[in-house]
Parts: structure tokens; C-alpha cells; sequence
């Protein structure tokens, strides 16, 4: 049974407001409400002093209003006196700086002392609240990595760092093999000499980056870790969740996930598309709605973490306050976000926030109330959701037909060495999915290590280190594979493999990657495909190959030179796509692939649930859906009015 919420924070409001909330919020429908993961300094505001009292009644009263609470730990947030008595738990920056109290997210994950310090509040917490009828989950922290935390350099963290290299390697000779320290005198005696890669001359050691990067996320996990098995011994029954981010991919959020019983994410669509790569025509043309593919692909990215359990944690309400520039969305926006997420198969779609705040750092950010307490207009189109959530019936969500490969680890590799300035590893895989989901395709987004059963395609957009499993699990695999660039060129630490790239798939793919170029953005590459001519942009690499070309570059340099090439039920993409022909490529595989597409749907996107089609309008102007003639509708018509949602039933 899908669900709405929000967040509250009944610590910002005159206790004798609280009733009051808590029976509008059931008013207007809501019936799940977070609280508490900011609450830090009036829970306990000296060391060992403790006040639950206001808490107590603030879950009590929720409660008895008919509200599920979903407690936050307050660990995103140590308070004043905290700092002041262990300054050691600060995060460093990689300038070397500490960052100083007075925001949030301050603390370094690897602070063993910080660490036990949380888990002693999270354990009497979760004492306290653990068996509350009316607490039904947990949020644990609060957006893992959010103002750029994960990464610290602190003693604490570069000593952690050296437990972590000693445990992999074992001995300082394994590490400088691994590293290729001998370049640039760079070799170590001992473990004990490692810094962290920051404060270096000139760009770090690339292996030393990337086990920095892993050793980080290895933090992240263990300190989510560490409150996890505290509230599952103290808290059973009730979900342990953690809130996400959009485009945030400091840490490996599988990993992290694998300690949890939700995902969930905090979707931010219009600060998103201001503070994104997109270009100024989307930021123009979508600045009321955000971009239509931002919410779907993180819907299921999390949706693959979670493994089928997701929320929206946080929707926006209405301008946010930290986005470049923050537009209201465009009226039935809301409605129309909420139900993408259900589309997609989240459980619950949570507002952020009950009232806006009239002090301190988000004063500016929408609510669903306005900050003299009176509704904002977004409440409407909530109650709105409520009413139609009752008459619509949703089925279970079925897998789709083609997955789409999604590895932390390979966008931190070529975060490192990107070799081309604009060589982005997230937006590649981010327009491939986009340019699947404008021909209405359902999309998985799958680790690396992910069951394919059931798949008919499987696209792995950039994959540098592939692992011999990986390669295993592929060549399993009977459906058909688009592998692009970059994809098996570097081994598990960082170097070209000895037969080079691509590494572990030569014998699947039949391919040698002989030497890889990048390009400026403006010099684009003339690809032939088929009787068509498109273009390569960025990236592009020269292959030998006796495998059938499928397209080949057809420029000055070299021409004839192979761009695609196709193996068995592989094709392999030597170089990235301008959108032309990106969705050449994909139509083209998704034919070969035995997957129908629809017609380019325009602003239009498509959700499948189970027997349940819907269709949303992203545009700034009516559109149809694309519903056969007979269709049954559940929710709208086929007609779609601007941020328009509708639902019919596929027989
Ligand atoms: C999220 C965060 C919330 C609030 C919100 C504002 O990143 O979890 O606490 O700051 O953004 O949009």
C-alpha cells in the first residue's frame, strides 16, 4: 500500500502547536511522519543530561493522531558541547582545514571516538524508543556525503587508511607493486608512511586515490553499519532506512544498503537541474519540473539498492533555498512527482517539509505550510494524491527487460583519471537511460553482481575495472550486451592491463583496444552507422578486431576505423555519442535486443507497474499519451494537461 508523509520538526514549534499539526497532516492524508534527525542538541544539551520528555509527547501525539513515526538519529548533527570536548571527531578538508561547527555534517566517519559517541546516544535512543508502538522505522543519520563529507583528511582518517592498506595488502611490497611506486620515487617502507593523497604537488598517485575513495566508502558503511545493528537489536520489526541523494556518488550506496531494510532518497528535482550538468536549453525548458528522467532514474537506482523497497524520504515542497536559482514548480507538479514515485514501486512519498521555517539557514525553503502556519499550495495538491491513492489499486512491480549496469567503483576510477576534462562517467550512464526512457522503456539499474535471469538486454555504459567474476557472470549471460568505452581498461588497482584493454572481455568481445584519444567538445567525430551519419564526441578509440563493424568513424583521421563492433551477443562502442547517436544505438540494440520501443514520447514519460501503464507530461504544454484507443483508465485520460498524470490498464 503506497503512502504519503513528510518531515517535521516539532523542536522548531510551540509544543501546544503540535496537535494541531499532527491532526492536519492526517487531514490532508499523510499517514508516515520523520522526525528527529537534527534534534541532537535538545535531546541531550550537555554531556550524560538528557531530556526524552519533549520527544515522548511529540511521538505521542503524532501517534495518537493515527501518524507512523519514523525516528531519525540525530548523528548528521553533533552538537556545540560535543565539539568542544572532542574536537578530534571533525572532518578535514583536503585543503587540510577542519570543518568548523555551525552547519552540519561536521563529523569525520572515521572518529572511532566520534563513532562511539553516536552509538551510545543511538543505544539509548533506540532504548527509549525502540519498542514504541507508534515508531515504525528508522532513518539512521542523515544524506551520507551531503556537502561533500565523505572524503576526510584527519589523523583519524589517515590512520584508519593505513589499518585499511595493511589489512588489504599485507605487506608494503604487495602495496608498491599494486601502486606503481616506483614511479616518481614514490615508494613506501612501511604502512605507517601512507598519507592520505591530499596536499600533493601535482595529481596523487591514481592507485592511492582510488583506495582512498574505497577505503572512504568502507568508512561510511561501517559507521552506518555500527547504528544499524544497534537498533535491529534494540528496535525489531521496524525498518532501518537511510535518506540518499540525487547524483551523489561518494560512497558505494549498495554497500551501504546491504545494512538496510529501505532505500530511500530525498528528490530535489528543480534545485537538481539548476546545479546539474544539464544545458540551458533543459534548464530552460524544464525549470518548472525538473528534469523528466532525474526522478525515474534515481527512483530505480534506489529502488536496486533497497533490492525492491524504496521511498522518497524527501519531496520537494515548492522552492527550495540552495539551488542557484529556485523557481516555484509548476502547479500539479507535486501530485505528478508523487506518483512517479509509486509508478516506480516506492512505498512512500514523504514531503520535506510540514511548515517552512521562518529562521536559520532554509528559512527560504517551501513547506507544505507556509510559515505563518497557513497552507502553502502544494498541501492542496497532496490531499489531492490522498484521495486518489484510495480508488487506485497498484500491483506489484515487474522486473523490466533491460538492466543497466551501475558501479560506484567505475565512476570513482575515471572521477580520478578522467583523461578528458568532460569525460563523466554518471552523465553517460545517465543519457543512456534517458534516452531509453524517451521511447517508454521501463529501466533496471543493476550492480555489477546482480542476478541477470529474466533480462533480455544488458547495457554496462563505462566499466573500467572489470573483475574475472564480472566477465564470467557476462558470458553466462544469454541476452544481448552493449559494452561501452573505457569498459575493461584498467585491472582491480589501477594499471592497463597486460594484454590491455579490454582486459578480462577480450576473448567475449574479440576486441584490442590499440590506443584511446579525447577530444575538445566542439570536435566532434563523423560516425557511419547503417546509411546514416551521426557523430562521436569526446572519446574515441581505435580498435583491432576481425569482428563484424557495425559503424565505423568516417572523418579525416583514419576513416573506415571501427566504432561498433558486434560479437556473438555482444556489440562493443569505441567512443561516446552525441544524442543523435546515442539513440541510434540504443534503438538499434533494443531491436537486435527482441525489446519494443514506443514512438519517441517527446516531454512524455512512461511507467509500468505491474498490469498499471502510466504517463506523465514533464512538458510546458498538453500532450497525449500514447494509450490505445480502448484503454481503461484509472487516473487522467488520455489527454495530459501540463504536469499531467495518467494511469491505464494493460491487458
Ligand atoms: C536535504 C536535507 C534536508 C534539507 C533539505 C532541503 O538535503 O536532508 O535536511 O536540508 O535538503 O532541501
Amino acid at each position: 500500500m503506497a503512502k504519503l508523509g513528510v518531515c517535521y520538526y516539532p523542536e522548531h514549534w510551540p509544543q501546544n502547536r503540535w496537535r494541531e499539526d499532527a491532526a492536519a497532516m492526517v487531514d490532508l492524508g499523510l499517514s508516515i511522519v520523520r522526525i528527529g534527525e537534527f534534534a541532537w542538541s535538545r535531546l541531550e544539551p550537555s554531556a550524560g543530561n538528557y531530556h526524552w520528555d519533549w520527544l515522548d509527547s511529540a511521538v505521542t501525539t503524532l501517534g495518537e493522531a493515527g501518524l507512523q513515526v519514523v525516528l531519525g538519529t540525530p548523528t548528521a548533527t553533533p552538537p556545540h558541547w560535543l565539539v568542544k570536548q572532542h574536537p578530534e571527531i571533525l572532518a578535514v578538508d583536503a585543503d587540510g582545514q577542519p570543518r568548523k561547527f555551525g552547519s552540519r555534517r561536521h563529523y569525520c566517519f572515521s572518529s572511532q571516538v566520534y563513532r562511539d559517541l553516536a552509538c551510545s546516544f543511538v543505544e539509548r535512543m533506540a532504548q527509549r524508543y525502540g519498542e514504541n508502538p507508534h515508531v515504525a522505522a528508522w532513518q539512521i543519520d542523515n544524506e551520507y556525503g551531503c556537502h561533500d563529507t565523505t572524503l576526510s583528511y584527519s589523523p583519524a582518517a589517515a590512520a584508519a587508511f593505513r589499518l585499511w592498506l595493511a589489512k588489504h595488502y599485507g605487506t608494503i611490497e604487495k602495496l608498491n607493486q599494486a601502486w606503481g611506486t616506483v614511479f616518481w620515487s614514490q615508494e613506501y617502507g612501511e604502512f605507517g608512511d601512507i598519507d592520505p593523497p591530499n596536499l600533493t604537488v601535482t595529481e596523487a598517485n591514481p592507485s592511492h586515490q582510488l583506495d582512498y575513495r574505497r577505503f572512504s566508502s568502507d568508512q561510511v558503511v561501517a559507521f552506518n553499519y555500527a547504528q544499524a545493528q544497534i537498533l535491529k537489536r534494540l528496535s525489531p520489526g521496524r525498518d532501518l532506512i537511510h535518506n540518499f541523494m540525487g547524483f551523489e556518488t561518494s560512497f558505494d550506496h549498495f554497500d551501504v544498503s546491504a545494512d538496510l531494510d529501505v532505500a530511500s532518497w530525498d528528490s530535489y528535482p528543480l534545485g537538481f537541474l539548476d546545479r546539474s550538468w544539464f544545458d540551458h536549453e533543459a534548464k530552460t525548458r524544464y525549470q518548472r519540473q525538473g528534469h523528466p528522467d532525474f526522478a525515474a532514474f534515481h527512483h530505480d537506482l534506489y529502488n536496486a539498492c533497497g533490492q525492491g523497497r524504496f521511498w522518497v524520504m524527501e519531496q520537494q515542497p515548492g522552492p527550495v533555498n540552495w539551488a542557484p536559482h529556485n523557481p516555484a514548480p509548476l502547479d500539479g507538479m507535486l501530485r505528478l512527482w508523487a506518483w512517479e514515485c509509486f509508478a516506480h514501486g516506492g512505498e512512500v512519498s514523504s514531503f520535506f517539509r510540514w511548515r517552512q521555517a521562518p529562521f536559520a539557514q532554509e528559512q527560504m525553503h517551501a513547506g507544505l505550510l507556509r510559515p505563518d502556519g497557513k497552507q502553502d499550495v502544494g498541501a492542496a495538491e497532496v490531499a489531492q494524491v490522498a484521495a486518489e491513492l484510495a480508488s487506485v489499486e497498484l500491483s506489484d512491480p515487474v522486473q523490466s527487460d533491460i538492466a543497466l549496469m551501475l558501479d560506484y567503483d567505475a565512476i570513482w576510477n575515471l572521477e580520478i583519471q578522467p583523461q578528458g576534462r568532460e569525460f563523466s562517467a554518471l552523465r553517460w550512464l545517465f543519457e543512456i537511460y534517458q534516452s531509453l526512457r524517451e521511447r517508454g522503456l521501463n529501466v533496471d539499474i543493476v550492480p555489477p553482481t546482480h542476478p541477470l535471469a529474466g533480462y533480455k538486454a544488458l547495457i554496462l555504459p563505462c566499466q573500467p575495472f572489470v573483475s574475472e567474476e564480472l566477465a564470467q557472470h557476462l558470458s553466462a549471460f544469454p541476452g544481448k550486451v552493449l559494452i561501452g568505452p573505457r569498459s575493461g581498461s584498467k585491472t582491480q588497482d589501477f594499471a592497463i592491463p597486460a594484454k590491455l584493454a579490454p582486459g578480462p572481455l577480450r576473448d567475449l568481445l574479440g576486441i584490442t583496444v590499440v590506443r584511446v584519444e579525447s577530444l575538445a567538445p566542439e570536435n566532434l567525430e563523423p560516425v557511419q552507422l547503417g546509411n546514416g551519419l551521426f557523430e562521436a564526441a569526446l572519446w574515441r578509440e581505435e580498435l583491432e578486431t576481425e569482428n563484424r563493424v557495425l559503424a565505423s568513424f568516417a572523418g579525416d583521421f583514419r576513416p573506415g576505423a571501427p566504432a561498433l563492433v558486434e560479437r556473438g551477443n555482444f556489440r562493443y562502442l569505441a567512443c561516446l555519442a552525441t544524442k543523435p547517436l546515442l539513440d541510434k544505438l540504443t534503438s538499434d540494440f533494443c531491436n537486435w535486443s527482441g525489446i519494443e520501443m514506443a514512438s519517441p514520447l517527446g516531454d512524455v514519460r512512461l511507467r509500468r507497474r505491474g498490469e498499471l501503464q502510466f504517463a506523465f507530461n514533464y512538458g510546458s504544454a498538453p500532450a497525449d499519451s500514447p494509450a490505445p484507443a480502448d484503454a481503461e483508465f484509472v487516473l487522467g485520460s488520455r489527454r495530459l494537461s501540463t504536469a499531467g498524470v495518467a494511469a491505464w490498464i494493460v491487458r
